[in-house]
C-alpha cells in the first residue's frame, strides 16, 4: 500500500514503514499546502500527519483511498474526528511518550519566570548589567508559590508531581475529583499553567475575564495549545502589568509574527512549540505513529486510537 508522511521524522521508525509499504515523505521544511496535501493523499492508503496538516471532511471526501490517518502528536485538533469516524477511518495519536518531556518544559518555564532568568539574560546581553545589586532581579522562592493547573490529565499530573517535589503547593481544576473550580484556582495561584486539550470548550477559555481573575503579579504558562488563550487579552494584561510575566511554548497564531507586541515584553518567554522536543520523546512518538499506521493498514485495532468509536460503529450499508 502507499503512505504519505508529511515530514521527515527522527529515528528509524520510517524504515519499518518502508519495509512493508511504499512511502512518500514530504521533502519541505514547511508543511505541504492544502492543495499539495490533497494531491499526495489522493494516491495514498494511509497518511502520517503533523499538527500543521489540516485533515477535514473535504480532504477525506476528495481522497477516498485514504483508510487510515496517524497523527504525530498527542493532540489531534487538526483532524476532524467526527468526519473520520463517520467514514470508518481510524485516527492514531501518540499519548504517554511525551508526558515527561512536556511536564519538564512547563517546570522549566515556571522556574525561569520565577527567577527571571531569561529577563536577566537579556539585560546582560544588552549591556544593561553594571554590578552586583542587592535588590535587582528579585524572584520568588518556590516554597512561597501556589501553582494552579488548568487540566489534570497525564501531563498535568506529571507537572504536579515535579512541582510538589520542588516545594510548591499545587492545586488544579477538576471539581468533584479532589480539584477546585477554575475561579478558585485563579484566585489562589501565583502561577497558572495550562494542561488541557484544545476543544470547543477550552478554545479561548483564557480570556480577558479569566485573566482579570488571576492574582495581580501572577504568571501564566502555556505548553498546551495557543488557541486556549485570547492573545490580545493576554497582551493587554501584560501591558497593564496585571500579570508579572508569561511563558508560552504555544501561541495563537503560531508562530507569532516578528515584531508582535508579546515579543517585546522582557518578562515574556516564547519558545517554538518544543515541549516534546527531547530525542527520546520525539523518537518514541515516531515509533507510536508508525505502529498506529501499520496496525490500521493491516485492519487491526490501533494501539493508540483517538476515535475508538470507529471500531464499534455499525458497518456501513453500501
Ligand atoms: C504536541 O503539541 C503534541 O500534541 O504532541
Ligand atoms: C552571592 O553571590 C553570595 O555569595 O551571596
Amino acid at each position: 500500500m502507499h503512505v504519505f508522511v508529511t515530514r521527515q521524522l527522527p529515528g528509524a521508525a520510517l524504515d519499518q514503514l518502508r519495509a512493508r509499504h511504499s512511502v512518500s515523505v514530504w521533502p519541505g521544511l514547511l508543511p505541504p499546502s492544502p492543495v499539495e496535501l490533497r494531491r499526495y493523499a489522493q494516491r495514498s492508503d494511509g497518511l502520517l500527519t503533523l499538527l500543521t496538516d489540516r485533515v477535514d471532511a473535504g480532504l477525506l471526501d476528495a481522497c477516498p483511498s485514504v483508510r487510515v490517518v496517524s497523527n504525530y502528536a498527542v493532540g489531534f485538533e487538526n483532524i476532524d474526528i467526527p468526519a473520520a469516524t463517520a467514514r470508518g477511518i481510524p485516527v492514531g495519536h501518540t499519548p504517554g511518550v511525551l508526558t515527561g518531556a512536556t511536564a519538564q518544559l512547563a517546570i522549566t518555564l515556571i522556574l525561569d519566570l520565577l527567577r527571571r532568568v531569561s529577563e536577566a539574560d537579556k539585560a546582560v546581553r544588552q549591556g544593561r548589567w553594571q554590578t552586583w545589586e542587592p535588590a535587582a532581579y528579585l524572584g520568588t522562592s518556590l516554597s512561597e508559590v501556589t501553582l494552579g493547573l488548568v487540566g489534570h490529565g497525564r501531563i498535568g499530573r506529571a507537572v504536579a508531581a515535579l512541582a510538589r517535589s520542588l516545594g510548591m503547593r499545587v492545586i488544579y481544576t477538576t471539581p468533584g475529583n479532589g480539584g477546585h473550580s477554575l475561579a478558585e484556582v485563579l484566585a489562589q495561584s501565583d502561577v497558572v499553567s495550562l494542561h488541557a486539550p484544545l476543544t470547543p470548550q477550552t478554545r479561548g477559555m483564557i480570556n480577558a475575564r479569566v485573566l482579570a481573575a488571576m492574582r495581580p503579579g501572577a504568571l501564566l504558562v502555556n505548553v498546551a495549545r495557543g488557541a486556549m488563550v485570547d492573545t490580545a487579552a493576554l497582551t493587554d494584561a501584560l501591558r497593564a502589568g496585571h500579570l508579572a510575566g508569561a511563558g508560552l511554548d504555544v501561541t495563537d497564531p503560531e508562530p507569532l509574527p516578528v515584531g508582535h507586541e508579546l515579543l517585546t515584553f522582557p518578562n515574556v518567554i516564547v519558545t517554538p512549540h518544543i515541549a516534546s522536543a527531547t530525542v527520546a520523546a520525539r523518537t518514541a512518538m515516531a515509533d507510536l505513529a508508525v505502529g498506529n499506521l501499520l496496525a490500521g493498514l493491516d485492519g487491526q485495532v490501533m494501539p493508540h486510537c483517538a476515535n475508538p468509536a470507529v471500531y464499534t460503529r455499525p458497518a456501513p450499508t453500501a
